[in-house]
């Protein structure tokens, strides 16, 4: 992989300024006027791949939860991160379950494109309380079981067999909304990865260190994108600074984009959407972008403490972790939206 110094470089005569280096990074490549320079942002299609284990999920395992068999996956490591891996891609298939598992909408067209256009962040599995930062067993519906399925192929591929996904939290987009740096640390058991699906429009990732001021790598995030993030790379601080248009036939919608996986075969796991949901999905993935992170909350036999603890460290700048551009910088709040905690 072609690393970057120039970043780091860039890092270090912020901090030598007196500035937090991942603030300023993030803030550069938030800038609308002018638009940052992207030259230093890595594209892992032109990174070189890294072995997964084939061995870890057959064929069939693969094909049931509509993927491609595991040695024909490309995944791509990230120097100075062990434990990150990327890999491209998942489908129209998976685009359609994120979909089926995520978002209800009421029937009328006009107050669906409303709620739609509201639509901020859902959450799966033991669902995340933003306000205590914690999760807890009394708010909890069962995890669905396709997303289950794909999470634990893919983590076990990367050399992580049992993993179990227990909580799920999406984050929609839209074309000038930022994530702010956090670390996802509010899993009671750390020793498991974390992964993160990406669908839609593109968006540059920055990853940094395990301290919050470490100079981040900034990396491009296309649909169908996996990324892993474990060991030593588990709680490294990251954001989202920006979205960005999809590159022509990144989007992979259709059998003619650049993905190219078998429809979903018999005995298929993955749950199958209408048609008409998915003229919606695939309207609304236009122009936004769907983030699916998957964790496993506990290790197995763990217990929820009789207090909870709160984890979750978030920018004390940023207040929030989610910045809504139109609307200037927004606490997230387990009111924030219409579909919170009503899934599955
Ligand atoms: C997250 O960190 O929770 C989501 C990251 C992403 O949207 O890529």
């Amino acid at each position: 992989m072609q690393d970057s110094d120039v970043m780091a470089k860039m890092a270090a005569s912020m901090v030598e300024g007196g500035e937090d280096s991942f603030r300023k990074i993030f803030k550069f490549y938030r800038r609308r006027n002018p638009p940052p320079d992207l030259s230093d942002v890595i594209d892992f299609s032109r990174c070189a791949p890294v072995n997964l284990d084939t061995a870890a999920v057959s064929d069939v395992e693969a094909t049931r939860v509509g993927l491609q068999p595991v040695r024909e996956w490309r995944a791509f490591g990230l120097r100075g991160h062990p434990g990150t891996r990327s890999r491209q891609s998942l489908n129209k298939v998976w685009m359609r379950a994120v979909w089926f598992n995520s978002v209800r909408l009421p029937a009328g067209k006009r107050e669906a494109r409303t709620l739609l256009e509201r639509l901020r962040w859902v959450t799966l599995g033991y669902h995340y309380n933003w306000d205590t930062k914690t999760y807890s067993p009394s708010s909890h519906t069962p995890f669905p079981r396709d997303l289950h399925l794909l999470s634990a192929h893919v983590t076990a591929a990367c050399g992580f067999p049992g993993f179990i996904s227990e909580a799920g939290i999406l984050n929609y987009y839209r074309s000038d909304s930022s994530l702010g740096i956090h670390v996802d640390e509010s899993e009671l058991d750390h020793t498991r990865p974390l992964l993160s699906f990406s669908f839609g429009q593109s968006a540059i990732f920055l990853l940094g260190g395990p301290r919050r001021q470490d100079p981040p790598r900034a990396m491009l995030m296309h649909s169908g994108d996996v990324m892993v993030m474990s060991g030593p790379s588990r709680l490294l601080y990251h954001a989202v600074p920006r979205i960005l248009p999809a590159p022509p036939g990144r989007l992979a919608l259709e059998t003619g984009g650049s993905i190219q996986t078998p429809p979903p075969q018999e005995g298929s796991v993955v749950e199958p959407v209408s048609e008409e949901e998915w003229a919606v999905c695939s309207r609304y993935i236009q122009s936004s972008r769907v983030n699916v992170t998957v964790r496993q909350v506990l290790a197995p036999g763990q217990k929820f403490p009789e207090t909870p603890r709160s984890h979750q460290t978030t920018d004390p700048g940023q207040t929030d972790g989610y910045d809504d551009g139109e609307n200037g910088k927004r606490k997230r709040s387990s009111s924030d939206s219409p579909y919170a905690a009503e899934t599955h």
